[in-house]
């Protein structure tokens, strides 16, 4: 089915100005974006994006980075998109993910992981609406 998922590029690989490497990546495998915005996170935005793990260990460290620079938010759209943006991220933890992912060429840690992506229907829904609540472009070609 088509799908959309969220897609972050995290600040360390903006400041690697690897937004267009990235994005280059999504449009290659058939990810179009249908909504895209640059946007330095607060600690409001950044807590409130990842409550789901406000209770980790790595939490303090995880919205320290993500307010440390500028993101690149955009909705990817798809066959698949939620599972096929995960496959060309690379696992979470970039020691697992396999070469030739974003995550394998950009991230430098397991919290500087150079992207996000949704990792379900339900999250991919929420984790939109959360940036882009006036939604998104249709796409007819
Ligand atoms: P992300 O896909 O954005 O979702 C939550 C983020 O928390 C994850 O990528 C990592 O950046 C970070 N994270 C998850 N698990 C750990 C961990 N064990 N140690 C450090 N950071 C983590």
């Amino acid at each position: 089915a088509i799908e959309r998922t969220l897609s972050i590029i995290k600040p360390n690989a903006v400041a690697k100005d690897a937004i267009g490497a990235i994005l280059g990546r999504f449009e290659a495998a058939g990810l179009r974006i249908v909504a895209a915005r640059m946007m330095h996170l607060s600690r409001e935005q950044a807590s409130a994006f990842y409550a789901v793990h406000q209770e980790r260990p790595f939490f303090g460290e995880l919205v320290d980075f993500m307010t440390s620079g500028p993101v690149m938010v955009q909705v990817l759209e798809g066959e698949g998109a939620i599972a096929k943006n995960r496959e060309i991220m690379g696992a979470t933890n970039p020691a697992e993910a396999a070469p030739g992912t974003i995550r394998a060429d950009f991230a430098d840690s397991f919290t500087e992981n150079a992207a996000h992506g949704s990792d379900a229907p339900e999250t991919a829904a929420e984790e939109i609406a959360f940036f882009f609540p006036e939604g998104v472009c249709e796409r007819t070609r």
